[in-house]
C-alpha cells in the first residue's frame, strides 16, 4: 500500500499512528513520492511554537505549477483540467485541457514578467469566477509573484486596504462580472480603490461583460492583446520551499483583516494529499467545489489540490438561485459531477426551497458530498445526505481554516464512517487536542474544550503579512506551545470531533457554558424555521441570557409568532435543557452575513444589547440593508 492513499480504516489508523510517532518521516515520504522537485530538502522541519516560527522541507526547490501542470502533460495533456460553467446557463461551458491550461498560464506568466512583475512582488487579483482567475493565480505562482486574491464582492474600501497592507504592484481585474441577474462594475470599484492605493503601477483588465470602462492612460491595459502576443511557453521560476506563495486576508474578531501568508512546498504537499484522500478522487472523476477562489476553500480545493492531482475541476461563475434554485442540480447532471463540495449556508437555503427544484435532475453521478465553513446542523446534514447524496454518498464535513491551508479534521470518503454533524477524525499528520480553562490538555473522550493543534503541519500559515507579533499573539499565546484555533469542540465516546462553533460565540448562562450551534440546531428542527442565530445579552440574574433571531420558511408563519416562540423554546428545552431557553425571540427576514456566508454575530450581539452605535464597517456584508430591519424590530 502506498503512504499517499488511505485504503481503509485500518490503514488510516496505521498511517495516523505513524504520523504522530514520526511526523517528519511521514510527511517526507509523502513529499518524496508524489511530487516533482527541482531539489529535495535537507531537513524536513524546523520549528519553535513559542516564537511561531515554522519551516518545512528546508532548502528544497520547487515550483507548484510544475506540479499542477507540466508533469501531467505527458500522460494527461488532453484531459480536461477546468470546466468553466458560466453564470448564464445559455452560454456554453468551456472545457480547458491540461495542455491548453499550460499554454494559457505560460502566456500570462510571460505577460506579467513583461509588465515588470518579478519574484516576490505582490499582485492583487480581483476577478469574477472565470478561467482568467485561475490562470492569473497560477501565472503568479509560475513566476514567483505572491498572489493576493480579493473576493470580487468586496467594496472599494476593502480592496484598497488589502492592496495597501501588502503594497501590491499590480491589480488584475475585469470590466465587470455577472452574478445571477446582476452585472457588477468591477473596474469601477478598482478605480475607486486605487484613488487610495499608490503602490499599484499597472492594472490588467480582462474583458468579460463588455461594459464601457475608463482606462487610465499609462496604468490600465487590456489583457487580451498582451496574451495574444505572448510566447506560449515559460520556464517556471525555481522557488525555495519557504518562499511565500500567496497572501489571503481573513477577518479577525478585532482589528483590520489579517493577511495570512502561505508558503510553497508545505502547502503543495498537504493540499494535494488532503484532496486526494478526503474526496477519494479517481482518475476520470469530475469534481466541483462551489466556493469562490477568493476564499481559502477555492485556493486549496478548486485550484491547487485538484490540479496537483491531475483532476477535472469545475469553476462556476454564478449563484445557486439563478435562473432558479435548480441551478446546482442542473450542473451536477450536466457535467456528471462525482464529488460535490459546498457550504451549510447554501444547503440550508436550498433545503428551504421545494424539492421540485431537485427532483427533475439526475444526481446519480455523485459519489461524495462535502461541507465546509461552519458547523452543519443536524437537519441540514440529513437533508443533504438524503436529497443530494441519495444516502449512498459519504458526507464529508471538513473542518479547517484559512490559517490551516488544508482540511484538518474530516471523514475520509469510504474509509471513515460518518456521523451527522461530526467532522470526525483528524487527517494523518494532524494532532488536535482539547484544552480546558486552566490551559491543561483534556484527556479521554466525551469531553469538550478549546480546540488546539499541538504539532506543526506543512500547510499552516507562516505569519501575518507585516505583523508577525500579531500572528504569535493571535494563535500561539492563549495556550503556550500550541496553535489555538479559536473554535470549541467536543470529542465523543469514540474520539470523533464535533466543532461547536467559535469559542467567542460561547455564552455562559447562569454559570453554564452554552455553544450557539447546538441551540440553533434545536431551533432549526422546528418545521417552520429556516435559519436562526443566537447571541447572549446581559441579564441581571443569569449573567447572560439568550436572544434568538429566527428566519421563518414562510412569511405567513409570522402571524402565529406567540405560539411559535413557545414551541421553539419547548424544542430547546427538550433537546438541550431549560437552561438553554431563549429569553427573547425576534423573527427576521434575514441575518447579516459576510460574503462567505458567516453570520456577523458581533452586530446581532450589539442589537440584542440595545447598543445601536458603532456597528463597524457593514459595507462588506452580503446584505447590509438587513441591519436596519433588525434594529427596528428589536424586542
Ligand atoms: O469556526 C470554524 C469554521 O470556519 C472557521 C474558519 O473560517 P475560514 O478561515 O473562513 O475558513 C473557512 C473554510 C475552511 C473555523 O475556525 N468552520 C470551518 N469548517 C467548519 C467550521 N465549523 C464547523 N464545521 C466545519 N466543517
Amino acid at each position: 500500500m502506498s503512504d499517499y492513499i488511505l485504503e481503509n480504516l485500518e490503514h488510516y489508523f496505521k498511517m495516523y499512528n505513524k504520523s504522530v510517532r514520526s511526523p517528519k518521516k511521514f510527511w517526507s515520504q509523502i513529499a518524496d513520492e508524489n511530487f516533482t522537485w527541482c531539489q529535495k530538502w535537507d531537513k524536513v522541519l524546523e520549528y519553535d511554537m513559542q516564537e511561531a516560527q515554522f519551516k518545512w522541507f528546508l532548502n528544497a526547490k520547487v515550483n507548484i505549477t510544475n506540479n499542477c501542470l507540466d508533469r501531467h502533460l505527458a500522460n494527461s495533456g488532453d484531459k480536461t483540467a477546468i470546466i468553466f460553467e458560466p453564470n448564464d446557463p445559455k452560454e456554453e461551458a468551456q472545457h480547458i485541457t491540461y495542455n491548453e491550461l499550460y499554454v494559457r498560464v505560460s502566456k500570462m506568466a510571460n505577460v506579467l514578467k513583461d509588465q515588470g512583475i518579478q519574484k516576490g512582488d505582490r499582485v492583487c487579483i480581483y476577478l469574477p469566477m472565470i478561467p482568467e482567475l485561475a490562470v492569473s493565480v497560477l501565472a503568479c505562482a509560475r513566476i514567483g509573484a505572491i498572489h493576493s486574491v480579493v473576493f470580487a464582492g468586496f467594496s472599494a474600501t476593502a480592496v484598497s486596504s488589502r492592496i495597501n497592507d501588502s503594497s501590491c504592484k499590480m491589480v488584475i481585474t475585469s470590466d465587470g462580472s455577472y452574478r445571477g441577474s446582476k452585472a457588477i462594475d468591477l473596474k469601477g470599484i478598482v478605480d475607486e480603490a486605487l484613488e487610495n492605493s499608490p503602490s499599484v503601477e499597472k492594472v490588467l483588465v480582462v474583458q468579460r461583460t463588455g461594459t464601457k470602462v475608463n482606462m487610465k492612460e499609462g496604468r490600465d491595459i487590456w489583457l487580451k492583446p498582451l496574451l495574444d502576443a505572448a510566447l506560449a511557453n515559460n520556464v517556471a521560476q525555481v522557488m525555495d520551499a519557504e518562499d511565500p506563495l500567496f497572501i489571503l486576508y481573513t477577518s479577525g474578531s478585532t482589528g483590520k483583516p489579517k493577511g495570512m501568508v502561505h508558503t510553497t512546498a508545505g502547502y503543495m504537499v498537504q493540499t494535494a494529499y488532503s484532496f486526494k484522500n478526503v474526496f477519494n478522487y479517481q482518475q476520470n472523476d469530475v469534481y466541483w467545489c462551489t466556493a469562490d477562489i477568493g476564499w481559502i476553500t477555492g485556493h486549496s480545493y478548486i485550484l491547487y489540490g485538484p490540479l496537483l492531482n491531475g483532476a477535472t475541476t469545475i469553476i462556476f461563475e454564478g449563484v445557486p438561485s439563478y435562473p432558479d434554485f435548480s441551478r446546482f442540480w442542473q450542473i451536477i447532471e450536466k457535467h456528471k459531477v462525482n464529488q460535490f463540495y459546498t457550504a451549510p449556508t447554501a444547503i440550508r437555503a436550498l433545503a428551504k426551497e421545494s424539492l421540485d427544484f431537485i427532483q427533475p435532475y439526475s444526481l446519480e453521478s455523485l459519489k461524495v458530498i462535502g461541507s465546509v465553513g461552519e458547523p452543519i446542523n443536524e437537519e441540514a446534514w440529513h437533508w443533504y445526505n438524503t436529497h443530494v447524496g441519495g444516502k449512498r454518498c459519504p458526507v464529508v464535513d471538513t473542518w479547517w481554516q484559512t490559517e490551516t491551508g488544508s482540511i484538518m479534521i474530516s471523514p475520509i470518503s469510504f474509509v471513515t464512517p460518518t456521523k451527522p454533524t461530526y467532522a470526525s477524525l483528524p487527517l494523518p499528520g494532524i494532532q488536535p487536542v482539547l484544552m480546558d480553562e486552566l490551559k491543561n490538555e483534556i484527556q479521554g473522550n466525551q469531553v469538550t474544550g478549546s480546540l488546539c493543534i499541538k504539532f506543526p503541519w506543512p500547510s499552516m500559515a507562516r505569519t501575518i503579512w507585516g505583523d508577525h507579533q500579531r500572528y504569535k499573539e493571535t494563535y500561539f499565546t492563549a495556550f503556550p506551545g500550541k496553535y489555538f484555533t479559536g473554535d470549541g469542540a467536543l470529542r465523543d465516546e469514540v474520539g470523533y470531533y464535533r466543532i461547536t462553533g467559535r469559542v467567542d460565540d460561547v455564552i455562559i448562562v447562569s454559570g453554564h457554558n452554552l455553544g450557539t450551534a447546538p441551540i440553533e440546531d434545536a431551533i432549526n428542527e422546528h418545521p417552520a424555521v429556516a435559519e436562526s442565530a443566537i447571541v447572549g445579552f446581559p441579564h441581571d440574574i443569569k449573567g447572560n441570557a439568550l436572544y434568538g433571531y429566527v428566519i421563518l420558511k414562510e412569511v405567513g408563519e409570522a402571524l402565529n409568532q406567540g405560539n411559535l416562540a413557545k414551541e421553539i423554546n419547548q424544542l430547546i428545552s427538550d433537546q438541550i435543557g431549560p437552561i438553554a431557553k431563549l429569553d427573547k425571540i425576534q423573527f427576521v427576514s434575514g441575518l447579516p452575513k459576510t460574503r462567505s456566508g458567516k453570520i456577523m454575530r458581533r452586530i446581532l450581539r450589539k442589537i440584542a444589547e440595545g447598543d445601536f452605535s458603532n456597528f463597524g464597517d457593514i459595507t462588506t456584508l452580503l446584505n447590509p440593508e438587513i441591519v436596519e430591519e433588525i434594529k427596528n424590530g428589536k424586542v
